[in-house]
């Protein structure tokens, strides 16, 4: 699949992701508190595939900077018509290209490195376009560590057109490529009941 054609797929569903309650409201705001603790107000933060926008509007007030970034126009269009803070923009960008304006204190990437075509490519990007001693806070869906029959249903959807192509890896799998782009990873964490999407915050040496 092109990444224009990624990108079109995330356009068409992006009026139902926005108006998809969340599965685990409890998780979702101890994952925010986790990741407020760790910013401090002089930090400039990117954040790849931002979708429509919630997180970097709830997190942009802890920041100096906050920009959010998205391949989609249609997810950035939805996230840019709800009131934000001044200090949150937002931008069209794919992941292995959004660095304008770097380097960054932290790089944020929820959901989304599992969907890139490149992992390795992308992390060492994020790698080298943080400062010294950055940091980058990712949630990440490690579907091959997933149950053979939810990893046959993704397959379906995939099929037809419902679900997007993701990289397949398993949590230690991740975890290696992370430490290979050269971070050192300085914690881990499973927000909610799902042991899946593991919150991982690395650091550049
Ligand atoms: C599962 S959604 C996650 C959105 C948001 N981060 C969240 O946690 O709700 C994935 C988002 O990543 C974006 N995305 C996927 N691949 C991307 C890429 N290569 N570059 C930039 N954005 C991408 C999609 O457009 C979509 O908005």
């Amino acid at each position: 699949m092109t990444k224009a054609a990624q990108a079109t797929f995330w356009d068409k569903i992006a009026e139902r992701y926005a108006a998809r309650p969340l599965k685990d409201p409890d998780a979702y705001e101890a994952m925010l508190a986790d990741a407020a603790g760790r910013l401090k107000p002089s930090d400039h933060v990117l954040e790849i595939g931002c979708g429509t926008g919630s997180t970097a509007i709830r997190l942009a007030p802890s920041v100096a900077q906050w920009t959010a970034a998205d391949f989609s126009p249609e997810m950035l269009r939805i996230a840019k018509a709800k009131p934000a803070p001044q200090n949150l923009r937002f931008v069209l960008a794919d992941a292995q290209s959004a660095f304008e304006g770097g380097p960054f204190d932290v790089i944020c990437a929820f959901q989304v490195l599992h969907l890139v075509d490149d992992l390795p490519g992308t992390l060492s990007r994020i790698h080298a376009q943080l400062k010294p001693g950055g940091m980058m806070i990712a949630k990440t869906w490690c579907f091959a560590d997933m149950k053979l029959s939810l990893r046959g249903l993704f397959l379906v959807l995939r099929a037809v057109g419902l679900f997007p192509p993701v990289n397949a890896l398993t949590k230690t799998a991740l975890r290696e490529k992370i430490r290979d782009a050269g971070f050192q990873i300085v914690d881990e964490r499973v927000f909610g009941t799902n042991p899946h999407g593991p919150y991982i915050v690395a650091r550049k040496a």
